[in-house]
């Protein structure tokens, strides 16, 4: 089988680090077309300059990185480096980017990757705030029926939100973004905190990265005890979720992640509420089930998988 062609667009974010490490380690069933980043955890300028360092810690300095928006569309951009330190990366150190990103907008580069491409072909995986995706979708409404799946780590049911009582810090950070998206009719599959919560990331299996031995792992491992430091006044356990690594992982190992699909809309209207993924879990509101809603993870294959990506890497 050719590998699944995809797009990752990302906040780096030590999560979205180990989401990227986690597909570039598996280059026989992904290809990643390239990586286009967008304001989130913290500035573009930040997350463009991580993108570019964690694809040369990967050893993928020939990966294009494209910058997309900067802040969404219409809300002011909020960041999280409260979660994520000032770097967006911090706990590790890695050398200075040496190529740039590419000219061309990240928007205008996933309209014109996709719109080149043979209808159904291409995956976009997105691990932040949706603004790119939104706004590519807005400007060129002929993507939408070109896109093979959205996958994206975003949202949340019964567990709520993480951000706020109501929405998840992906979709909260840019409603109206993941509204088009949500709306657009393509096929979507959501990664909530109801499924990354359920693949929660443990120390002892952190430290088991060292028998790896790479500049790749000991990075991993310092963003891992950096970003696991956060939490816990939420979680009673030192185990944290690893939450962007959910959508290589349900790509990979599609079979570890139970799924139920539902109507999905974003709510929009309320500063109480805004940001929610408004799950329609009984089917009670007759609306088209638009989402792929992912539940439990067989988190030891979950785990597993990765691992063996990560083994890859240099
Ligand atoms: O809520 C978790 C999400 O917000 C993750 O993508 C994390 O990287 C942050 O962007
Ligand atoms: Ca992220």
């Amino acid at each position: 089988m050719a590998p699944r062609k995809i797009i990752i667009d990302t906040d780096p974010g030590q999560d979205d680090a180990f989401a990227l490490l986690f597909a570039l380690g598996a280059p026989h069933e992904l290809e990643v077309l390239g990586v286009t980043t967008v304001g989130g955890n913290v500035p573009l300028a930040r997350t463009t300059r991580n993108a570019l360092q964690l694809t040369e810690l990967a050893g993928r300095a020939d990966l294009p990185v494209f910058a997309g928006c900067p802040r969404p569309m219409l809300k002011r951009l909020q960041t999280a480096e409260y979660v994520h330190g000032e770097s967006g990366i911090d706990g590790c150190t890695l050398p200075a980017p040496s190529r740039p990103a590419r000219d061309e907008h990240a928007v205008n580069w996933m309209v014109r990757t996709i719109m080149d491409a043979p209808e159904g072909e291409i995956t976009v995986c997105t691990l932040g705030p949706m603004t790119n995706l939104g706004m590519a979708m807005v400007m060129e409404p002929r993507i939408i029926p070109r896109l093979r799946e959205v996958v994206l780590m975003g949202g949340g049911y019964f567990q709520g939100g993480n951000a706020t009582p109501a929405a998840e810090f992906n979709i909260w950070v840019d409603p109206q973004a993941a509204s088009v998206v949500f709306d657009s009719g393509a096929p979507v599959t959501m990664a909530s905190i109801d499924c990354t919560w359920t693949a929660m990331m443990t120390p002892a299996w952190v430290r088991s990265l060292g028998a790896l031995k790479s500049a790749s792992a000991e990075a991993l491992i310092g963003m891992a005890e950096f970003y696991m430091s956060y939490g816990s006044h939420k979680f009673d356990t030192p185990d944290r979720p690893i939450h962007d690594a959910c959508v290589p992982g349900y790509l990979l190992v599609p079979e570890a992640f139970a799924f139920r699909q539902c109507s999905v809309v974003i709510e929009t209207r309320s500063p109480e509420t805004e940001g929610m993924t408004v799950v329609d879990w009984w089917h009670s509101t007759g609306r088209a089930r638009n989402c792929k809603v992912l539940g439990k993870v067989d988190a030891p294959r979950f785990f597993d998988r990765m691992y063996r990506a990560f083994a890859t890497l240099p």
